[in-house]
C-alpha cells in the first residue's frame, strides 16, 4: 500500500499525491524543526493521538510540558540531542516527531500525525525526515521502542526495514506485609534538584543509594515510580515505599517474569535497522 503515497522531495517541502473524494490531488507539506512556539500545538496533537492511560505514563501526561520541550529545544547545547520535526499543511501542524540522538543510535521517541490528516503520506515524509537527521549526525543505527500489542503499527515500521532486536517487560511491584520491617539507610544525592522539577514538571529523574544494596536510577511520573533492574532486593523496595508512600512502583525486565511479588504491567519491542527503507516493501 505505502507506493499510494508518491512522494517527491523539493528542498523542505514535499508534494504528496492523495485521495480527496474521487480525485487525486496533490498537496505540499513542508518539513521543519519545530520552533518553540509550534510545542503547544505539537503537544494537543500528541495528546490526542494516545489513549489517555498511555499519556499518564509518560512525560506528555506531566504538567507544564509545552514549558518543557521548549527548555530542551532553547538549552539544546546542554540538554542535547532532542529534535523535534514538524509536518505542516498551509501553516498548519498536521504531524510531527521528537527524535533522539543516543550513543550510535538516532532514536524515534515518538511520532504521530493528526487523525484527520493520516494515510496521506504525512507519516511517510517524516520518516524521510528521520532518516536524513540520522544521517547528517553520523549515526549507524536507527531505533524505536513500540508496544508489543501494536501490530499493525510493527508492522508498518516493519515496512521501513526495521526489525525486532529485544523486548522488554514492566511489572508492577505488588509487595505486602513491609510495614513492620525496618527501614534500610537510604539517601537521594540529587533530592532536592528532583523534588524541585517534580514540582515544576510533574515528573522527575534521581538515583536513590541504599545501603548494602546499591545504587538505582529511578524516573518518576505523578506517582509512578520505575527502576530499570528486574528483581529488586526488598530494602530498596522499602526504602522507595516509605520515601513515596502513595506511589506505584514499577520494574522493567529484559525477560519475562513468573513471581507472585509481580504484577504484569505492559510489553515492548525494539525495533533498529541500520538502513531506513523508504521505498515501502
Ligand atoms: C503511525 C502514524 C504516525 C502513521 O501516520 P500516517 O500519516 O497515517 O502514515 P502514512 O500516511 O505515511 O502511511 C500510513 C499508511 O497509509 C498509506 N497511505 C499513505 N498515503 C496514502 C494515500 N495517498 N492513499 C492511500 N493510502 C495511503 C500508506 O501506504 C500506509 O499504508 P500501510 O500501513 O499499508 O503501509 C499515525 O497512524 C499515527 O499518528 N498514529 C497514532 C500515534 C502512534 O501510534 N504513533 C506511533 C507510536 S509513537
Amino acid at each position: 500500500m505505502r507506493q499510494a503515497a508518491f512522494v517527491l522531495i523539493l528542498r523542505r517541502t514535499l508534494r504528496i499525491w492523495t485521495w480527496s473524494g474521487r480525485k487525486l490531488v496533490q498537496v505540499e507539506m513542508e518539513i521543519k524543526s519545530l520552533t518553540i512556539t509550534d510545542f503547544a500545538d505539537a503537544v494537543r496533537l500528541h495528546q490526542a493521538s494516545f489513549p489517555r492511560k498511555e499519556i499518564e505514563r509518560t512525560i506528555f501526561g506531566g504538567k507544564n510540558i509545552v514549558n518543557f520541550l521548549q527548555n530542551l529545544t532553547m538549552h539544546a547545547g546542554t540538554t542535547g540531542g532532542h529534535q523535534f520535526i514538524g509536518s505542516f499543511q498551509k501553516g498548519r501542524l498536521v504531524g510531527y516527531s521528537y527524535i533522539r540522538l543516543i550513543d550510535e543510535s538516532c532514536h524515534l521517541n515518538y511520532i504521530c500525525v493528526d487523525q484527520d490528516f493520516r494515510k496521506q503520506g504525512i507519516g511517510i515524509g517524516l520518516m524521510q525526515a528521520w532518516r536524513a537527521i540520522g544521517e547528517r549526525y553520523n549515526k549507524s543505527l536507527w531505533s524505536l521502542d513500540v508496544k508489543a500489542d501494536k501490530g499493525a503499527l510493527i508492522r508498518w515500521y516493519e515496512g521501513f526495514g526495521l526489525r525486532t532486536t529485544h523486548e522488554s517487560y514492566i511489572y508492577e511491584v505488588v509487595q505486602a506485609g513491609m510495614k513492620d520491617q525496618a527501614v534500610p539507610l537510604h539517601f537521594i544525592p540529587d533530592w532536592a534538584q528532583a523534588e524541585a522539577f517534580q514540582e515544576a514538571y510533574g515528573f522527575s529523574r534521581f538515583t536513590l543509594h541504599v545501603k548494602n544494596h546499591g545504587r538505582y536510577d529511578i524516573r518518576r511520573i505523578g506517582d509512578d515510580i520505575l527502576i530499570a533492574e528486574s528483581m529488586l532486593r526488598e530494602g530498596v523496595i522499602h526504602a522507595l515505599k516509605s520515601l513515596f508512600p502513595g506511589a506505584r512502583l514499577f520494574v522493567q525486565s529484559p525477560e519475562a517474569l513468573d513471581d507472585d511479588r509481580y504484577s504484569f504491567a505492559a510489553k515492548s519491542v525494539r525495533m533498529c535497522t541500520p538502513t531506513l527503507e523508504l521505498n515501502g516493501p
